[in-house]
């Protein structure tokens, strides 16, 4: 079986800083593998370069086998990749629906987009009740839902997701990652950058630690959580 993702040797550059330094790690089909790292690690980077975003500066990046590196970034979607951006970057001013519509740009299925536009409401009812409110309104989590919602609406093989939890109170925190859980339930294929190392770790198929622009681990979601050196770096244990 090939890898839905494969990434192979990945170098991305800033002018002359390097921020992500050769990195290999492959995501299969209906998996969740997770990504973690301290700030800086070159999360959010590899992402965007995923995403079409950045150029890397070497390595491959396959998806479905196909050579992402020649594919432009307006093309990316087209093929199956999603993005919910780290500080999830939607439209204040338009209603949470018009959010949502947004995700499905490049659909032309009427009857389609207003079933997954209705699956969005599913899986987060408060987007539903204030369907026609302007999405600034929302508090940060409802905001982290509903990018979510808006990347789900695009039918992605692949959903990145960068730091869903972020800046979350803990209800707000088990509810993202419950619904990450449910989305991996429906099939969904998940990448996910967090720094919350022990929610990612709990419910992926698959880990990396990440460490200034390398990955220094790798294992099982489990085999992480019970590692030793991630315990001490990233779980507060001594
Ligand atoms: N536009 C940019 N120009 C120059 N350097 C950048 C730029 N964006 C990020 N960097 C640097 O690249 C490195 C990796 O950043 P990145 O945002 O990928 O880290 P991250 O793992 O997502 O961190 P965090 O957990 O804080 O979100 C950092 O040293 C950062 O300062
Ligand atoms: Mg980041």
């Amino acid at each position: 079986m090939t890898a839905l993702l494969e990434v192979e040797d990945l170098r991305v550059a800033y002018g002359k800083i390097e921020a992500v330094k050769g990195i290999s790690f492959t995501v299969d089909a209906g998996q969740v593998v997770t990504l973690i790292g301290t700030n800086g690690a070159g999360k959010t980077t590899t992402l965007r370069t995923l995403s079409g975003l950045l150029k890397p500066s070497g390595g491959t990046i396959r998806f479905e086998g196909k050579d992402l590196n020649k594919v432009p970034a307006h093309k990316v979607v087209s093929l199956g990749l999603a993005h919910s951006p780290e500080g999830r970057h939607i439209f204040p001013r338009m209603s949470i629906e018009d959010n949502l519509r947004l995700g499905a740009y490049l659909r032309d299925d009427r009857d389609g987009i207003a079933k997954d536009i209705q699956r969005a409401y599913d899986l987060f009812p408060i987007l539903g009740e204030r369907r026609r409110q302007a999405a600034g309104t929302l508090s940060g989590g409802e905001q982290q839902m509903l990018a979510m919602g808006r990347a789900l609406m695009s039918q992605p093989k692949l959903l990145m997701l960068d730091e869903p939890s972020m800046g979350l109170s803990p209800i707000m925190m088990q509810k993202i990652m419950a619904t990450i859980s449910e989305l991996k339930a429906q099939g969904t294929t998940i990448l996910l950058v967090e720094q919350n190392a022990q929610a990612a770790l709990s419910l992926a198929d698959h880990g990396y630690v990440m460490e200034v622009g390398k990955i220094t681990l790798t294992g099982t979601g489990q085999e992480l959580l019970h590692d030793e050196s991630v315990r001490k770096a990233y779980l507060g244990e001594d």
